[in-house]
């Protein structure tokens, strides 16, 4: 299978989620590599990565989130049921609406999947946070109206490209155990902090630790033995150059919030470290 070199801008991840690729994805796509079998993604958060790999290329994403992972199986699996949930909501739309359904912990799988697109679109400037008991705790977005909560054709593409899918939701390394000649595996992990202040590790309510690198670059490193061909991206912190010294590494320019409250943006280089 031959990666996308030309970016199809068609499908477009549906949630917004912090440290998603879009806008590095013509710089990344480059250096992808222009023949492989599968294609192993094992942290998927907002998926855009995933959708510049070709329409039925054998793939397997993964995300320790399993808020993510379910919300994607039920684009998959049952795309309309969900678009009519978000519908009902969307009907009901106010402060006070938003603030119910944070408390909620439906048992459905489609309402869950609804939920999180609901907050993801309605909650403050799209963030995503849990607290350290794992609750969704970002305030209502304040809008006049409501925002939309979904493109009825991109969903539908998008469920469309994850049916030659395996959706897991455990951590990397199980995944990346797996990889083997004619892989590639794409990795968007946590960044290493490049100092002690900032840090892109709310996702989960739990912090990946130095000891969670270091494990990813093992993982990695014995999947690059088995033949697989691996790429990871991450902050162009020491530590992690350090890590990655006989790979490949490559200097990606990347607009990021550059201060702690995220009011200030510029131009920082992050790598991206290939075996191959
Ligand atoms: C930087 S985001 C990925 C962004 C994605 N490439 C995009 O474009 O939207 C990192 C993801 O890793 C997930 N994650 C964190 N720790 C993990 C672990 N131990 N195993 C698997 N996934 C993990 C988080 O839930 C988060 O969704």
């Amino acid at each position: 299978m031959v990666a996308q070199k030309q970016i199809n801008h068609r499908t477009r991840p549906i949630l917004k989620w912090a440290g998603g690729k879009s806008s590095l994805l013509p710089q990344l796509v480059r250096y992808f590599p222009d023949h492989f079998e599968r294609y192993l993604e094992p942290f998927f958060g907002g998926g855009a990565v995933f959708f510049v790999i070709p329409e039925g290329t054998r793939s397997i994403v993964n995300d320790v989130n399993p808020e993510i992972t379910n919300f994607y199986e039920v684009v998959r699996d049952t795309p309309e049921q969900l678009m009519k949930a978000l519908d009902m909501m969307g009907k009901q739309y106010s402060e006070e609406f938003y603030y119910e359904v944070r408390l909620t912990n439906p048992r459905s799988r489609i309402q869950k999947a609804a939920r999180t697109l609901f907050l993801n679109k309605t909650c403050f400037n799209g963030l995503y946070r849990l607290n350290s008991k794992g609750q969704f705790n970002v305030p209502f977005g304040k809008r006049d109206s409501l925002p939309k909560l979904y493109d009825e054709r991109n969903l539908l593409d998008v469920s469309r490209k994850l049916k030659a899918t395996t959706i897991r939701n455990s951590d990397f390394e199980k995944v990346i155990n797996e990889a083997r000649a004619g892989d590639f595996v794409y990795c968007d992990p946590p960044y290493e902090p490049l100092s002690a202040s900032s840090s892109f590790n709310a996702y989960t309510g739990r912090v990946f630790t130095k000891q969670d690198q270091i494990r990813l670059f093992e993982a990695c490193n014995r999947a690059a033995k088995r033949g697989a061909k691996v790429a990871i991206s991450n902050s162009s912190s020491p530590f992690v150059k350090k890590l990655f010294q006989d790979w490949d590494i490559v200097s990606i320019s990347s607009r990021r919030s550059i201060n702690s409250n995220g009011n200030r943006r510029g131009v920082i280089q992050e790598i991206l470290a290939k075996s191959y």
